[in-house]
């Protein structure tokens, strides 16, 4: 049941994804899907607006098998603040139910505003919309933001927690479902080489980089009370590193892994005011060419202190990473967009080939980069001797890049999370203390911010924004591994 069935994320990404899985079999006979909103429509116009998203996204939509998959498509206008109306859903989801044998199996997906996620939840269960039937699932699925600081968290978490049990809500956070992401896990702990050198006596400091190209675009209204903070650090960012932080868990599952990772983050230190401001960096984009300035884009205040840059140090307390920070950056109107992690081992105690005489450049760093965006793969950098007759070192690079063909092939992150709804596996959902220390780490940072007035706007459209981002890590005689024009 898709709640916001008719927005936009509904269109462009749920149908065409579940569309995939129909194809691929993951979805059969078995099946309906109830779109609902305050909307009112037929079924028949709900198909063929359904039929459309499956055309846009590059499908043939007029193909037996789409026709097959839409007619399990159905819809049912509904006001998700009025009480009484439940019973309304209630009645085409039973139907439903009997019709496709279901068997009671249900699915609600809230693809809406997150203030009705409490209402919502209470009503499927006051008013019998959840599955009573004890061989069979209920799963809410939610889509961030997860709050706007730790507390409004928390209300949102009890308000859910008093209809759905912690394993039943499924908090999308798209990132987890990207490829490389994905990936991290099999390259620290499918490899001694990795995972032996995979702590602070080996790694000098970890990058992560989510850099987007475009502005704020139409999504101000959204995006200016929220920033670059909430938007990313709190989540994509905070997934990123637990995942490279965590221990290796007990086993391949979703409770052993998210055990792993909220044991990460219980040990990330919590700034106190001065580390916090020293820490943590923020800018917001100026104008250039057509290109209006952050404060003049549509639907945001001409005073707007909203961040659109963020950059950071985070520092773990514990045996693993002590000494070792993780940098991170996000930004929108940056240079490019892609995401990277970029690890930076410490360079050998004794560099035996600078003697004086020598004509060698000083040893570099090794680098592992994992490249999650937009081509997949990793890179190793590595010191080698120059294939010549004289001895001298240089930097080269073993690089594996996933091929074009099996990259078209890989799910798209909303098809593998929606996969895994079905499948009832939460490896790759955040959970609610992930979520709830995410927010504490955060909200120390947002505290100091909010007391000070911003020198805004302090970075040009298409640099990787800031010099106080570059300041923040050449204070500590380090620097970023992408940088432009490298
Ligand atoms: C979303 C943010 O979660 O992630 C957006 O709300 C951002 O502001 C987007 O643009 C980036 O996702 P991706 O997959 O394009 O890197």
């Amino acid at each position: 049941m898709f709640f916001g069935g008719t927005g936009d994320l509904a269109y462009r990404k749920l149908y065409p994804s579940l569309f995939n899985l129909y194809k691929k079999g993951n979805l059969r006979t078995h099946f309906a899907v109830l779109g609902t909103s305050r909307q009112t429509m037929t079924d028949d116009k709900f198909r063929a607006a359904i039929k459309k998203s499956l055309a846009d996204s590059g499908n043939r939509a007029d193909s037996k098998e789409a026709s097959d998959f839409i007619s399990h498509f159905y819809y049912q206008a509904h006001d998700v603040t009025d009480t009484a109306h439940y019973s309304v859903l209630k009645d085409a989801a039973e139907k439903l139910d009997k019709k496709y044998k279901l068997q009671g199996n249900r699915i609600f997906y809230l693809s809406m505003a997150p203030q009705f996620f409490g209402t919502i939840a209470q009503d499927l269960k006051t008013q019998g919309l959840m599955s009573t039937n004890k061989d069979a699932f209920n799963r809410l699925v939610i889509e961030k933001p997860f709050g706007r600081d730790y507390d409004s968290a928390k209300q949102l978490n009890d308000a859910l927690s008093k209809s759905f049990e912690e394993e039943q809500i499924f908090r999308i956070d798209h990132y987890l479902g990207k490829e490389m992401i994905q990936n991290i896990e099999a390259l620290r702990f499918g490899n001694t080489l990795v995972e032996s050198l995979w702590n602070n006596r080996y790694i000098d400091n970890i990058q992560v980089t989510l850099s987007e190209k475009l502005g704020v675009e139409e999504r101000a209204s959204y995006y200016d009370n929220s920033g670059a903070l909430r938007d990313m650090v709190q989540n994509h960012i905070m997934q990123i590193v637990s995942l490279l932080a965590m221990e290796q868990p007990v086993a391949f599952t979703d409770t052993d892994i998210r055990a792993e990772k909220v044991k990460a983050l219980r040990s990330l230190r919590v700034y106190n005011v001065a580390d916090a401001a020293t820490n943590f960096v923020r800018g917001q984009y100026g104008a250039i060419d057509n290109q209006p300035d952050y404060r003049h884009e549509d639907n945001v205040p001409h005073d707007s202190t909203t961040e659109t840059f963020v950059a950071g140090k985070l520092l773990f307390d514990n045996y693993r990473w002590s000494g070792t920070p993780f940098y991170v950056r996000t930004g929108k109107m940056l240079a490019d967009k892609f995401t990277r992690v970029d690890v930076v081992f410490k360079k050998p105690l004794v560099d035996i080939f600078a003697f004086p005489q020598s004509q060698s450049t000083p040893l570099a760093a090794n680098v592992l980069t994992i490249f999650v965006e937009p081509h997949a793969g990793f890179s190793l950098q590595l010191n080698a001797k120059t294939a010549d007759a004289g001895f001298q070192t240089e930097p080269i690079k073993l690089d594996y890049m996933v091929d074009a063909a099996k990259s078209a092939e890989t799910p798209e992150p909303y098809e593998r999370l929606l996969h895994d709804v079905l499948k009832g596996d939460g490896t790759n959902f955040s959970s609610w203390p992930e979520v709830s220390y995410a927010w504490k780490f955060v909200d120390q940072i947002r505290r100091v911010w909010d007391l000070q007035e911003p020198q805004f706007p302090n970075y040009t459209p298409h640099s990787m924004g800031p010099a106080a981002a570059e300041e923040l890590i050449q204070r500590d005689h380090r620097e970023w591994i992408y940088r432009l024009n490298k």
